[in-house]
């Protein structure tokens, strides 16, 4: 494995922001840019699996989280207002009265410091106290890493100086017939969960675990990502597609498992993923609107991207019966998530 490094481009600010390459014998490569520490692109068997940007300019353009990571809380928080040890802590709201994706400025729009760990990248970003309204220092590790069987390793250490809350993830949209190939159709997913967490109008959790049977979020044998995703379903009318957090089966802390798998029949690409965490959100880019054009003039309109954002609950410090995000004063975070891709034949 080689990793290598480059001048992607300057941030508004005059920042300047690199690339890093990974590459394995096997001639599949991983971008890693250390704006949003985002993956910028993933080659495998030729093709550019994941959707991104030529260039900063972009980057910043855009609001999608395109390939980065989520901090310091993945998905929304209900109000923007949480309690912990009986203080009430009120954070920046960037989707309507709700925080989404760590706020106005979050993870996503940091340049990250990067260093080389022997096969590894590094990526870290200290984000002081108060930022965005959340209490503590807290210092966030990324570390990329690249394997010879085509895995491409997340792994997430925090620490922070007083108690929080946190939920990191990696917001990749995939398309496993390539990034600007159209539409997710052809590719069915697999999500190894019985349950959800529902949804209101506003894609926050109302509390309740839903059952996945007998409706179009059961997804325990493969369906196609599009086959039910118009159904008349509360859930998926409230979403405008899928944008939910399942929780896939067998959760032991800490313990990693495989929950989600998705194959392309044009490409042959198959991914999996696998993660420490108890939820997964499964979005299918309802949100994306082709506004600012992709990597090579691409053109990445509405669900023509899915991501698999591996994560503790959605609105989780509101919710007692939820998983605890609360990191305390001192405690290594530590999480991984894999994205292993294999090839098999192509139907056609
Ligand atoms: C959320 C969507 C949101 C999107 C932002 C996803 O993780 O679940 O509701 O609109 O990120 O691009």
């Amino acid at each position: 494995m080689e990793i290598k490094k480059q001048l992607f481009g300057q941030t508004k600010t005059g920042e300047a922001v690199f690339a890093f390459t990974l590459k394995n014998q096997a001639g599949t490569k991983a971008v890693i840019l250390t704006y949003g520490a985002a993956v910028q692109s993933l080659e495998f068997a030729g093709v550019d699996v994941i959707l991104g940007y030529d260039t900063m300019p972009d980057y910043e353009a855009q609001d999608k989280y395109m390939g980065a990571v989520a901090g310091r809380f993945a998905n929304r928080i209900g109000g923007g207002r949480f309690q912990l040890n009986g203080t009430e802590y009120t954070l920046c709201c960037n989707d309507g009265a709700n925080h989404l994706h760590g706020g106005i400025c979050g993870f996503d729009k940091k340049v990250w410091t990067a260093d080389v760990e022997e096969d590894t990248l590094c990526m870290r970003y200290t984000s002081p106290n108060g930022e965005e309204g959340y209490p503590g220092t807290l210092c966030t590790e990324v570390r990329y890493h690249l394997d010879e069987e085509n895995q491409l390793q997340i792994e997430y250490q925090a620490i922070c100086d007083t108690d929080t809350v946190l939920n990191l993830t990696n917001h990749s949209y995939f398309n496993l017939n390539g990034h600007g190939s159209g539409t997710l159709q052809g590719q069915e997913i697999q999500i190894f969960a019985d349950f959800y967490t529902e949804n209101d109008t506003a894609c926050l959790p109302t509390g309740v675990i839903a059952s996945v049977a007998d409706t179009p979020m059961d997804f325990r044998q493969p369906h196609e990502i599009l086959e039910r995703i118009d159904t008349d379903f509360v859930q998926l009318r409230h979403a405008g597609g899928y944008d939910h957090n399942w929780i896939p089966n067998c959760f032991v802390k800490e313990q990693m498992r495989k929950c989600a798998e998705v194959y392309a029949r044009k490409s042959g690409i198959r991914l999996a993923v696998f993660s420490d965490q108890p939820g997964i959100q499964f979005y299918t880019g309802n949100f994306l609107d082709g506004i600012v054009k992709g990597k090579k003039g691409a053109s990445y309109p509405r669900r023509s991207g899915f991501c698999l954002e591996t994560q503790g609950f959605p609105n989780a410090p509101n919710y007692g019966h939820f998983p605890s995000t609360v990191l305390r004063q001192g405690e290594w975070f530590r999480s991984r998530t894999v994205f292993a891709f294999t090839k098999e034949h192509p139907d056609t």
